[in-house]
This record gives C-alpha cells, structure tokens and sequence, in this order.
C-alpha cells in the first residue's frame, strides 16, 4: 500500500465516528461508556450489540462479531475493505487519492467495466426474448412446467439466446456495442470461417452476479434435453467460479440475518428454492466448493448446509466440501434429500416444509465425513476397522475445538467398537505428525470449570498487554512456558510483541488485517461489559493483575494436566495395563502442585 493511502485511511478512521456510522444501520442508546442497540448481523430483540466510542469498535455479545468502523461497514455492506474505507470517506467528505494506476491497470478496470454493461444489456435483451411471445414462447413454457413464475423470472433475470446465428451481436450491434466487447464478455465467438456468431443459441439464460450484483456471466441451460446441457461463460479474471456463488446478491440479506447459508449443486436448485421461499440458498454452480467461495460466505454465516445430490458423488462432494468450509471456519452441516432426487425436484414434488425437514435432520459435518468413511470401509475385520480410523483422522484434525473431537472419538469408538484409548493414541500421535496444536491438552478432559475462568484470565491478560506492551515482552518467558489455550489468544499476542516497542496500541489499527476470529476477540476485550480494569489502570496495578491471570491460567492448564493424566490410569487399569501407576503417579504429583497454587 502506497504511502499516500495508508495517511487516507488513517484520515477516514480518525474522521469517522463510529457511533454515527452504525447509528445509520442500528438505533443506539447511551448506557454508560458504550452505546447499546439490537445486533444488525443476527436477530434478536433485545440489544447485546455494543458500540464502544472511544476505542472505535462494536462487539455483539450474543453472535461475537465485533471490529473496528471498517469491519462493520464491509460485513455490512458485503465489501472489501477499500471499498469500506472510500464510502466512509466520501460520507465525510475526505479526498481519494488518486492513486497512480499504471496505464496498464486504468485499461484493464475500463475493460471490466465495458464488460459488466455488456453484459447488463445482454442479460436485458435475453430478457425480452422470452417474455416475447414470438420467440421465448416454448422456453417460458418450459420453465412454467418447472414451478418457475413470472416473479422468480424476473427476480433471477431469466432470459433466453434465440436460436438464431447473430440476434444479439447486431440487437446490440445497433446500440454501439462492437464485436469486439461481445467477444472479450464470452458472448460471441469467431467461427473457423473468421466471422463472429453467438455464442449462447436456444438457450435458457441464466445471468450470475457477483457478491455486488454485477452480472459477470451467464450459463445457457437447452430447453428441454439436448447436450450439453449447460453452456457456461468461460472463465476469465472476473468470471471465475471459484470466487462466485450463484444466487448470493439476492440471498445474502437473509444468509446474513440466519447467520446461515444453504449450498446446493446446480442452479435450478437454488432458484427452485428461492421459489418455495426458502431464500438462503446460493448454488456452487457444478465445481467442488473451494476456499474462495467459503471465505466469502463466513463473512455473512458462521453455519453452512450443504444440500447435493444424495448420489456417490454428491456425497463424495460434500465431504470434500465440509473440509474446505471447516478451514474458512464455518460451520458445516450436510442435509440429504431422499435418493435420486435432487433439491428441485424434492422441494417441487413435497414442499418447503418437507425440505426444511430435511434441512432440520442435516447431519453435522465431521459426522458425516467420520459415516462416510466407515461406510467406503469393510469394518468387519480389525484391519479394516483400523483403516477406517486412519482413514477418519484427517477429518478430527480439521476441528477446530477439542471437546468436539473427544465426542467425535467417542462416537468413532462406538461404532466401530474399538477401544476409545487406541483412537485416542492414534489422534495425539497423528496430531503431533501434523505440528497441530490440537491435541495438546489430553482428550480425555472434558470442559473444567477451571477452563473457563482459564480464559477469562486470557482475555483479561491481552486486553492489559495492549495497553502496556512491554509487560507482554517482560512476562515472556513465564507466558510461553503455560501457554494460551487458544491459538487465535496466541497469535493475538504474538502480534503485541511484534508491536511491543511503540507504546499503547491502538486496537482498531492493530485489528486491521486480523483474521475474523482475532478481531472479534479484539473487539470483546476491548468492548467489556465490565469495565476491568479501569481505563487508567497504573502499570503497577496492572503488573498485579498480571501475575493473578497467570496463577490463573496455571491452575487451568494443571487442571486439564491432571485429568488427561487421571483419566489415562482409569483407562489402564480398566485394560490391566502396567502403564497404570505411572499415569496414577503423575496425576498425584500434578494434584499436589495444584494445592500448592491455591493454598497460599
Ligand atoms: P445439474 O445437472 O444438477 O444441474 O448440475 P441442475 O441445475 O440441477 O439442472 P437441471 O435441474 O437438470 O435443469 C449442477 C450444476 O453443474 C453445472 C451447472 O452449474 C449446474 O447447475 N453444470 C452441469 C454445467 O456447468 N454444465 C453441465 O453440462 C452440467
Ligand atoms: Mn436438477
């Protein structure tokens, strides 16, 4: 980022004030230093949404988004982060730079542009092609016979490429769009003969926009059968599906309000969808979800349900996808519509109640992947039990939360009736293969009381250290020796001691860039509830606080010691294991030192 810009954006953030940006979206009262409303991002009728004036950032209490004026405004607004940064400034009257674009770029955004309305006005001309009884008459026919109405039509853009060599090279030929700009938007092509045609004939058109609305491609559906069904826009820098979800512009209002988003296969999914009135549906157009589109649909939803084909390889997709969704941390469910239908034909022929039934019988993700694989194993020997477990490692390293992975074991164990313990054994060392921090404390404990309170005294710990960094580089070493029990605590304060030698940090700046999960952990410590410590909390003070968050933080991590420990000598004496007294051994010694932390 150019110098220049950066003194922009620091401009718009000193400019915009927070309380007034988010007072256009949610009505906020004064309760003592923070402004209180109901959350925008999920629904709720009583307010736990804060907006915290002097530090420049909102946390929700209830769905743990919080950030900075930039992260509203983008999860808002569904945009970038420039994008963010010039509305506010433009809202408060600060110059853009111009920034120097090379000749290069300047042509580039033009030609991007000139495609965009290129394909605006095709997707228009498509449009009348249907609705005009001349030449859209069987299409429209056929699409009535699909349950698709006027309204759904027009809500999607619905239109049809006359079965015709060049009707929209000269329609829109007239209005002064030349061959040229239908070519470079994927519409026409050159024949073997050097004279251009269109590309899309006696199709269905069905125009896909990105996550602003722009139209950025089309596919082509036959009327009726014929081969190849689909014709797709071919893929260039602003159509790649990848990065594209079909149906999102007009879902994403109500993704945003659930919280939740609904992923099918094909396009005539979702719009069949749409149409029953389940509006949080968007399609990932035929290609394996990949990270892009999940990255996209976490910024509106922490819960996807992926609702494919129930056949091989929609079942095969799904679990590939469920991967991709736990990496961009969201989380995934997978719903299945009774075999060999698809969600159109499910929802046409029972009806949106049957399918929200479907919807409410979506098996959580890891589950799913942990079926899978038993299913595509012959469990019945011992070999072929120990495959399936190697084979269900993967998906347990993919979690993100450990108590979730202990169920998921023991789940594993049932079913495959195998020793919890060898399982067990199997994900720590695997874990460690995998340098995952995952793992790190021991299955077998289950959520202590000490564990919550551990991570209060780690939030409470960071929120200090932001305010005087150099305790953070002076607690060093007694903090690496006990740990956080979160990486995102972790790399939040891996980052304070990057910053540790310019003074208090301003924690919307120090967000910026941060991953969703550490600045919504940044905007709830900042945004406390209970104002503690106190704003001008002295660095002595603060050094006693210090010292109480470790003592606490030891105690939690003794704690979870101590029942790994205990847990594993039940477990061998169960199985007669000589291991057993080593483990009661170490579970004593580890007890003994927890009496010590809280008997003085
Ligand atoms: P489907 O065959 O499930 O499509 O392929 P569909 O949307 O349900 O279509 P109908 O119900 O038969 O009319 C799923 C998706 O895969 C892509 C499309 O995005 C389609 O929606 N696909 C499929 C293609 O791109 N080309 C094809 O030839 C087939
Ligand atoms: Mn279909």
């Amino acid at each position: 980022m150019s110098e220049e810009f950066e003194t922009f954006k620091e401009r718009v953030r000193d400019s915009a004030d927070i309380v007034e940006v988010i007072s256009n979206y949610v009505a906020l009262k004064r309760r003592g230093r923070n402004f209180w409303g109901c959350c925008p991002f999920h629904g709720e009728k009583t307010p736990s949404f804060a907006v915290n004036p002097e530090k420049n950032m909102f946390y929700c209490f209830g769905c743990h988004t919080g950030g900075d004026v930039f992260n509203f405004i983008m999860k808002r607004e569904n945009c970038s982060f420039t994008e963010a940064i010039k509305m506010l400034a433009g809202k408060y009257g600060i110059p853009v730079p111009e920034k120097q674009k090379t000749a290069a770029e300047i042509e580039r955004e033009q030609k991007t542009a000139q495609v965009m309305e290129t394909n605006a006005i095709a997707a228009r001309f498509f449009q009348a092609c249907l609705l005009d009884a001349r030449y859209g008459q069987e299409a429209l026919e056929y699409l009535r016979s699909r349950g698709i109405t006027d309204k759904i039509i027009s809500k999607f853009s619905i239109g049809f490429a006359l079965n015709k060599f060049n009707a929209l090279l000269i329609s829109l030929g007239k209005r002064g769009f030349e061959q040229e700009l239908l070519i470079r938007a994927g519409l026409a092509v050159i024949g073997r003969n050097g004279v251009a045609y269109d590309k899309f004939r006696n199709r269905i058109m069905i125009p896909i926009r990105d996550p602003r609305g722009r139209i950025v491609g089309f596919g082509g559906r036959t009327v009726g059968d014929g081969q190849p069904k689909y014709m797709n826009t071919s893929e260039t820098e602003w159509f790649n599906k990848r990065f594209l979800l079909f149906g999102l512009d007009i879902a994403a209002q109500e993704i945003r309000k659930k919280r939740q988003v609904l992923v099918v296969e094909g396009y005539m999914d979702a719009i069949s969808l749409h149409a029953a009135g389940i509006v949080n549906a968007v399609a990932s157009m035929g290609t394996a979800f990949a990270i892009g589109q999940a990255k996209i649909l976490r910024r509106l939803a922490e819960e996807v349900i992926f609702c494919y084909d129930s056949d091989e390889a929609g079942r095969r997709a799904s679990v590939r996808a469920v991967s991709v969704a736990k990496e961009a941390g969201l989380r995934a469910k997978v719903a299945g519509v009774p075999k060999g239908k698809d969600p159109d034909e499910f929802v046409r022929r029972y009806g949106s109640d049957a399918f929200e039934k479907v919807l409410e019988q979506a098996l959580e993700g890891t589950e799913f992947q942990i079926n899978e694989t038993i299913l595509q194993n012959n469990v019945t020997s011992f070999a072929g039990k120990a495959e399936a477990v190697s084979n269900i490692l993967p998906f347990l390293l993919e979690c993100k939360n450990e108590i979730e992975v202990s169920a998921h074991i023991r789940n594993v164990a049932q079913k495959l009736t195998v020793d919890e313990g060898l399982i067990l054994d199997e994900y720590h060392k695997a874990s460690h293969r995998n340098g995952s921090r995952n793992g790190k404390f021991g299955m077998s404990s289950v959520v202590s009381v000490a564990a919550t309170a551990g991570e209060q005294a780690e939030k409470l710990l960071l929120k200090i250290f932001l305010k005087y960094p150099e305790l953070a580089v002076e607690n060093r070493d007694e903090i690496s020796k006990i740990g956080f029990t979160l990486e995102v605590y972790e790399m939040i304060y891996e980052d304070i001691l990057a910053k540790s030698h310019d003074g208090p940090i301003n924690v919307s700046k120090f967000s910026e860039g941060m991953c969703n999960d550490a600045s919504a952990v940044l905007a709830e410590i900042t945004v406390n509830q209970r104002d503690y410590p106190k704003k001008d909390v002295s660095k002595e003070e603060a050094g006693k606080i210090i010292a109480d968050c470790l003592k606490q933080m030891k105690k939690t991590s003794l704690t979870r010691e101590y029942e790994k420990h205990s847990s594993l000598a039940i477990q061998y004496e169960r199985q007669g294991d000589k291991r057993f007294l080593e483990e009661l051994m170490e579970s004593q010694r580890i007890k003994n030192e927890i009496k010590k932390l809280y008997g003085n």
